[in-house]
């Protein structure tokens, strides 16, 4: 097909075939095809629509209610646990066996791109299956459906939170600067369902974007970052992705 025929999808699709070095961010939105509800713009969240995340996932909520944040994890920890990776998964873990340097940054915590076989993970948000413990310091995996007690509790009687990096805290310093870095010199940046307004992870696709990186959105809707990607592929990511990496061989 002539270049002046070519959709966009196609034409995303022979950058990534050339590419050697590419960065994948990835957001609520690829799960959503899993069943995991996204934090924004989603509905049938039942008890927990009346809360915004920013007022859970936060430090000030869990020192005045250490319970009523577990309930809204430990209800994600269920959903999450009967979900598994779909096609968008599937398809960047494949994308990774196939290019050179690559690197999948998440702001998820749900642990499917793991799950669907990436290896090369920069976890910008930590984990739905580890804790932390206030009292020892202890980070522990804690896979147990359902926490035995709310809120949980370490061994040495320490109470548990989760390892989630929380509004007003800081995401961890490695994994930010290798988002940073590496995105920085990717020939593509892949952003896929998110809505790119929690920084700093907002601000790896725009530093990329300025630094030369082809950004390719892959959203439901436009957000803030679709005036700076050099193209936006509307769809859900289960369909997307996989088309734009069947692609690539
Ligand atoms: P959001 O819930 O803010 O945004 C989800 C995005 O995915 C929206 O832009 C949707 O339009 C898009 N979307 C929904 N379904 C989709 C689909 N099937 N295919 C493609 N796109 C789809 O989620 P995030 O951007 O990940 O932080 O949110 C960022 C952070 O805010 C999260 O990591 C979380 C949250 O509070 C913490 O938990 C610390």
């Amino acid at each position: 097909m002539s270049s002046d025929t070519a959709t966009p999808l196609e034409d995303v699709a022979v950058r990534l075939r050339a590419a050697r070095r590419v960065v994948a961010l990835t957001g609520a939105g690829v799960s959503a095809e899993s069943g995991v509800p996204t934090f924004r713009g989603s509905s049938g969240e039942g008890l927990w629509e009346k809360f915004r995340p920013e007022d859970l996932a936060n430090p000030d909520a869990f020192a005045r209610d250490p319970a009523l944040v577990w309930r809204w994890y430990a209800w994600r920890r269920e959903l999450v646990a009967g979900c598994r990776p779909n096609p968008a998964h599937d398809a960047l873990a494949a994308l990774e066996r196939r290019v050179p340097e690559f690197l999948l940054v998440t702001q998820n915590v749900d642990g499917l791109h793991a799950s669907a076989g990436s290896q090369r993970i920069a976890e910008l948000h930590g984990s739905l299956w580890r804790t932390r413990c206030l009292g020892c310091g202890a980070i522990a995996e804690d896979r147990r459906v359902p926490l035995p007690e709310l809120p949980p509790r370490c061994g040495c009687g320490g109470l548990l939170r989760p390892d989630i990096v929380w509004f007003g805290e800081s995401l961890p310093e490695a994994e930010l600067v290798r988002g940073f870095e590496t995105a920085a010199v990717a020939e593509v940046v892949l952003v896929i369902g998110t809505s790119s307004i929690v920084y700093p992870a907002a601000a790896i696709p725009q530093h990329a974007a300025r630094s030369g990186a082809f950004v390719v959105e892959i959203n439901l809707e436009p957000t803030p970052l679709t005036p700076h990607a050099g193209a936006f592929l509307s769809g859900p990511a289960a369909v997307i992705v996989p088309q734009l990496v069947g692609g690539v061989s």
